[in-house]
């Protein structure tokens, strides 16, 4: 059988903290598995032609964690941006970061800029990193911008456009870990996006287990509210 594939996956990659517990490490090096586990997945979503690949990197709610951990996770980013460009160029992907800047760093700011400028015109896979980012304050931030425009009345399409990215909504939204919740994450973009959500913490989420979340989205029945 032929499979559907999602154009845009969502990902929210819980269970880094957990995988590092379970082997008596600390936080920083599950997140640090985290990340080579991202690689993976960006490697194995452009080869099956995915389009758009949002991931959760950092929430407006994780500065509440230590400073430790929350210094780390900045570093990681950063180092990401540098180890990755290679990668992003050869394999012709647009990198992409959809969340607020206050609060981030000059220099990982300019990072994330130099990087986005340079893959601008790449045409494989986007990835977009969710970075500072919260559904609501995404929302937030649009309705100032239209009011800032003086519009009056929008619809739900031109809204779309006053997301961060004027990307397609996800078809597929995956969460690791086994927890219930959307923390926050894409809000206005997932009303009719199927859900999957598996017990794998996301060092441990491999190609094996992408495959098998798009396999269970092409069991699903989906209506958007209609009736088939
Ligand atoms: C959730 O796990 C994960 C995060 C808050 C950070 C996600 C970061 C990565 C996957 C690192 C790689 C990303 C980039 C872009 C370099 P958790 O810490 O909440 O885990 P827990 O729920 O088990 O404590």
């Amino acid at each position: 059988m032929e499979l559907n594939i999602p154009k845009h996956i969502a990902i929210i990659m819980d269970g880094n903290g957990r995988w590092a517990k379970k082997r008596g490490l600390p936080r920083t090096l599950g997140h640090r598995e985290g990340a080579k586990s991202l690689r993976k997945i960006i490697t194995h979503a452009a080869k099956l032609g995915i389009k758009h690949l949002t991931v959760y990197a950092f929430s407006t709610e994780n500065w509440k964690r230590s400073k430790e951990e929350v210094e780390a996770l900045m570093f990681l980013f950063k180092t990401y941006l540098k180890g990755e460009e290679k990668n992003i160029m050869e394999n012709n992907i647009k990198f992409t970061v959809s969340g607020r800047e206050e609060n981030v760093s000059e220099s990982l700011l300019t990072a994330i800029r130099r990087l986005e400028e340079l893959s601008k015109n790449n045409t494989g896979l986007n990835l977009n990193i969710a970075f500072n980012y919260g559904g609501r304050a995404e929302i937030i931030d649009g309705i100032n911008r239209l009011l800032k425009e003086g519009k009056k009345e929008i619809t739900e399409e031109e809204f779309s456009k006053y997301m961060y990215r004027d990307i397609p909504d996800p078809e597929l939204l995956i969460r690791t870990s086994g927890e219930l919740r959307i923390s926050n994450f894409l809000l206005w973009q997932i009303a009719y996006s199927e859900i999957y959500i598996t017990d794998t913490l996301w060092p441990d989420f491999d190609e094996k287990e992408l495959d098998k979340a798009i396999e269970s989205y092409n069991k699903r029945d989906r209506r958007f509210g209609g009736v088939k």
